[in-house]
């Protein structure tokens, strides 16, 4: 895992799952823009659903670290583990006028599987609700993108993001890719596995309150045009995020929204036929 601090601030979240997590080698660190790469957490809007910024305001804030946070359940023998604390800023409640605490705990398992925990509690002392749409914006590393499978998402609904968000249905086996991709998978499994045949590895994502799944891959011309990005980067990534988007979240004053990822790799034989 690694993050950039500032005392005890930290900007913007990037993991490493043994090596899987990519970091764009073009990315530029320059607040308040987050760093391409890594796990950025698209929050309280996914992408353009909304009238905020691009993915919301959380991934361009410090968080804090808590020092002191809650222990994990007694029969759990988890331990190293590591919270982060995001509170709204001025800024923020300006554009945004609510008040809550998001808590993300952040995992590291025996095996090196990584687990992201989100709790999102509404703060709010007006009485009001507040409505959010969520996404963990991981960044796979692949050797080839034109040889990477995706299981779990064939035969679902998605939203077309390059084509108006209009909605379709996924025909074939997997999902492969041979250009550009920018889809959100509606109701879609608990498990989704991608598949890299050259590396012989599996990332397994497992999550929780998390219904839909957003595949992404700018392909060669957007790569061209992101300053922070290489112009070859996209051959060996893919973003699939675990995400709540089509139902946005509603949460009353007092009450506690919870978004799980896990995150593990596995050799390739191990998933097969799954
Ligand atoms: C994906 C979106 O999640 O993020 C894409 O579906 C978007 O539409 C991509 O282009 C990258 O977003 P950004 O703001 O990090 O360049």
């Amino acid at each position: 895992m690694k993050y950039l601090t500032d005392q005890s601030h930290v900007y913007s979240v990037n993991f490493s799952l043994s090596s899987g997590i990519v970091h764009i080698l073009q990315a530029i660190f320059k607040p308040p823009k987050p760093i391409r790469g890594g796990i950025p957490i698209c929050f309280p809007q996914f992408s353009n659903h909304g009238f905020l910024e691009q993915h919301g305001f959380a991934r361009n804030r410090f968080w804090s670290i808590d020092t002191n946070p809650p222990p994990f359940p007694t029969n759990s023998s988890t331990k190293t583990f590591v919270d982060l604390i995001l509170k709204p800023i001025e800024e923020d409640m300006k554009i945004w006028p609510h008040s809550f605490e998001f808590r993300l705990r952040v995992t590291l398992g025996p095996s090196g599987d990584l687990m992201l925990t989100s709790r999102i509690r509404n703060t709010n002392t007006d009485g009001k609700p507040f409505t959010f749409t969520f996404a963990y914006h991981t960044y796979f590393s692949v050797s080839d993108i034109s040889e990477v499978r995706v299981e779990g998402l064939e035969t679902l609904d998605y939203l077309d993001s390059l084509q108006n968000k209009q909605r379709f249905t996924e025909q074939g086996d997997a999902i492969t890719f041979e250009s550009e991709v920018d889809k959100i998978y509606l109701s879609t499994p608990t498990k989704i596995a991608i598949l890299d045949h050259e590396k012989k590895r599996t990332f397994v994502i497992r999550k929780d309150g998390l219904p839909d799944a957003v595949v992404w891959n700018p392909w060669d011309k957007k790569a061209k045009a992101m300053a922070d990005f290489g112009d070859d980067d996209y051959k060996h990534m893919l973003c699939v995020e675990a995400a709540a988007v089509e139902k946005p979240i509603t949460l009353k004053p007092g009450e506690e929204w919870r978004g799980r990822q896990e995150l593990s790799a596995v050799p390739s034989s191990y998933c097969s036929g799954q």
